[in-house]
């Protein structure tokens, strides 16, 4: 009768129990990191993307008039997984002097229209819901539920740099929604 090597026999068992417990961790390792692919990527993508924020030159602070609202064009660059691209954007612009300026972005903040400088009512107006603003951004009438959302800006060597951003439309806050 033939004998039995139990000594063997427990050692191949023990090296194939090792072989699946190595198995199934590395399969579970994979699993794990491809379904974090996501999150990792989100996360790389708002560094990156407030890494790629970049003040756009507007004008000259000179050629600005005094207490005169002026809408001003500028473009917007951007980088997205090495893909440059340029948008138009625009602003309003109110110079009290060279040293105090205020950039609006010309989204009304009620639900996102564009609003316009009535100089004769010297007053900000949206056509959609007359919402009315006053030449500081302020609330005058309308269902606009907070004022007019400045822009960050800088003043450098005389010229007017803007940082273009948006806003959440329809709330009292002002919460930066991204680009
Ligand atoms: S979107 Fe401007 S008032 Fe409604």
């Amino acid at each position: 009768m033939a004998e039995i090597d139990t000594e063997n026999v427990s050692k191949k068992e023990l090296s194939r129990r090792k072989f699946f417990i190595l198995i199934s961790g590395t399969l579970s390792s994979f699993i794990a990191f491809i379904l974090g692919i996501p999150l990792i990527a989100s996360i790389l993508g708002t560094v990156s993307k407030v890494k790629n924020k970049k003040l756009s030159k507007l004008t000259r602070v000179s050629t600005i008039p005094i207490l005169k609202p002026v809408n001003l064009n500028f473009a917007t660059t951007k980088t997205d997984a090495f893909i440059k691209s340029v948008e138009p954007q625009d602003a309003w612009v109110i110079k009290r002097s060279n040293s105090d300026i205020t950039v609006f972005s010309p989204i009304c903040p009620h639900l996102g229209c564009r609003y316009a400088w009535n100089s004769n009512q010297k007053l900000f107006i949206c056509p959609c819901h007359n919402s009315v603003f006053d030449i500081n951004g302020k609330v005058i009438s309308g269902p606009a539920p907070r004022g007019l959302d400045t822009l960050p800006k800088k003043i450098q060597q005389g010229e007017l740099f803007v940082l273009w951003e948006r806003f959440k439309v329809g709330i009292p806050q002002k919460i930066e929604v991204g680009d």
